[in-house]
């Protein structure tokens, strides 16, 4: 390890959004054939000083530099020129265009002849970049609107190894991704490193840090903490180093029986839609019901039929009464809310203020006469925000500002504050810290000790396992498994069912 050369440097990086100090004299060193895992809370400076390397914010002071000389990007495809290369923690695909379009954006000249754009070179380009990946299921053809959020992630990386850069930022993806995606990834950090390159790994999870990561920089409210070698990686440690007290290594529920309210909630019969392949099951009173299963199992299109987003090309999905739910604003009238795996796109309004977000889904408690009360509307964030520990300058703040644990909190607390009684949660703990996960949890307790009802659908089994009275296992679209919480499931028995 000692004798590997320092391939980038960044030192004394401040940057300011407003009032908000982002970075507060950051610094970063990157060694050659390393992973070095960038972690700290949410809101800690991540994304923005992995942003400025990456040359799509400029710092504003402080300098940079790679394989010793200054580096000074302007912009992320001069970042791209130099070998430097980020997956967003966002989407940051375009729809409209195909995936062979969004894998060679800004390197298009390299199919062009006599001012032509040879289209099927292109193609058949990125064919061999998405086998090179392991990703030949997504045909260079599709265009990027029509394919699921993982495969979209999918084809960023495509894009990212197709510029063969000397540094890639991964900025929370694997949240993102199911098993597979994650191995895709992983293969291609590990040819990073054998190839001299290396690699700035941002995840919440910590076992996956622990375990990917050669050295790991701790980032605490915009300053640098410390950096830790692999020999002294400890859970411990990097916890208290990232929150600056002890956390708790029990965030899940701790008792062992399953819900046994026989009261039926929400009832899904027989249903065919999306890649659901006849589908039943119900949920109860004060039950927590947790999905998994691989990316493309469907398991995502269990909570857009239970919110009427996908209509059923058979069968059924009823409310307590046995009334139909065919559209969200039927389930909303119900009193079911739900967070979308695809948070910006679906889950919230990124271009405007964080109070109006929140309160969207409320306004009838929130007016009067069919006028809004302001009073009783900020009274209403500011409580909702502060439950949650939203970090944000105030309420008038935009969403896309904030930082992407945040967003999350912000589209919780919408549905929270809306009072469901039935909230579909999918991948609710995506790129949310570990404080604010074991909140999450303890709140998703506290629901349902007072009768609510949730749909858990997530990526994370311990997190199903964890937290759920009933898991149901999807598998091809079907059910292929289902247990209850007393009969303690284990990881690796629902990976049997899962595969
Ligand atoms: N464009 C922006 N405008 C205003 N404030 C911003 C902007 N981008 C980030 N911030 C603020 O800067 C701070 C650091 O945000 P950043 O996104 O770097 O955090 P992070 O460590 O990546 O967090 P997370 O784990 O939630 O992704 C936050 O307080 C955030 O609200
Ligand atoms: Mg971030």
């Amino acid at each position: 390890m000692g004798q590997q050369k320092v391939l980038f440097e960044a030192k004394d990086m401040f940057k300011s959004f407003g009032v908000t100090k982002a970075l507060k004299e950051v610094k970063l060193e990157l060694k050659s054939s390393e992973v070095l895992g960038l972690i700290g809370e949410n809101g800690s400076g991540k994304s923005t000083l992995a942003s400025i390397i990456a040359g799509i914010w400029a710092a504003d002071s402080g300098s940079m530099f790679l394989e010793g000389q200054q580096y000074f990007p302007k912009n992320s495809m001069e970042a791209n020129y130099s070998g430097i290369c980020m997956i967003l923690q966002e989407k940051s695909t375009f729809d409209h265009l195909s995936a062979a379009n969004n894998i060679f954006i800004g390197a298009e000249k390299r199919f062009v002849k006599a001012g032509i754009l040879d289209g099927r070179r292109m193609k058949r380009e990125a064919a061999k970049v998405l086998q090179e990946i392991g990703a030949s299921h997504i045909s260079p053809s599709d265009m990027i609107g029509n394919l699921s959020f993982e495969d979209g992630k999918l084809v960023e990386l495509a894009r990212a190894v197709s510029i063969k850069p000397k540094i890639l930022i991964v900025d929370e993806t694997t949240t993102a991704l199911s098993r597979t995606g994650r191995d895709i990834l992983y293969l291609i950090m590990e040819k990073m490193k054998k190839g001299g390159n290396s690699v700035i790994f941002i995840s919440h999870d910590i076992d996956e840090m622990v375990d990917k990561c050669d050295r790991l920089t701790v980032l605490r409210d915009g300053n640098y903490v410390d950096t830790l070698e692999k020999k002294d990686f400890s859970t411990q440690v990097i916890r208290r180093l990232m929150v600056g007290r002890e956390i708790s290594d029990n965030y899940y529920r701790t008792d062992s029986e399953s819900c046994k309210n026989e009261e039926i909630v929400l009832q899904v019969k027989d249903v065919i839609a999306g890649k659901l392949d006849n589908i039943s099951f119900s949920l109860h009173k004060g039950e927590i019901l947790g999905f998994g299963g691989l990316a493309d199992c469907g398991m995502h299109d269990i909570g857009r039929i239970a919110f009427g987003l996908l209509s059923t090309d058979t069968g059924e999905v009823k409310d307590a009464k046995g009334k139909k739910i065919e559209a969200p604003a039927q389930a909303m009238s119900r009193k079911i809310g739900y967070i979308a795996k695809n948070r910006d796109q679906e889950a919230l309004m990124t271009n405007s203020p964080i109070l109006d977000n929140i309160c969207i889904a409320s306004y009838d408690k929130l007016s009067k006469n069919g006028c809004i009360l302001p009073g009783r509307e900020n009274k209403f964030v500011d409580y909702l925000a502060d439950q949650l520990e939203i970090k944000m300058q105030d309420s008038k703040q935009y969403v896309m500002e904030l930082s992407g644990g945040n967003k999350q909190k912000v589209a919780l607390a919408k549905w929270l504050g809306f009072g469901a009684d039935i909230l579909i949660l999918d991948c609710p703990t995506r790129g949310i810290d570990i404080g604010i996960k074991s909140n999450l949890y303890n709140l998703m307790i506290k629901l349902k000790k007072e009768g609510k009802s949730i749909i858990l659908i997530s990526e994370e089994l311990p997190e199903v396992i964890g937290m759920s009275d009933r898991v149901i296992i999807l598998k091809n679209g079907r059910i292929s498994g289902e247990f209850r919480r007393e009969a303690h499931p284990t990881e690796s028995l629902l990976i049997d069912y899962m595969v």
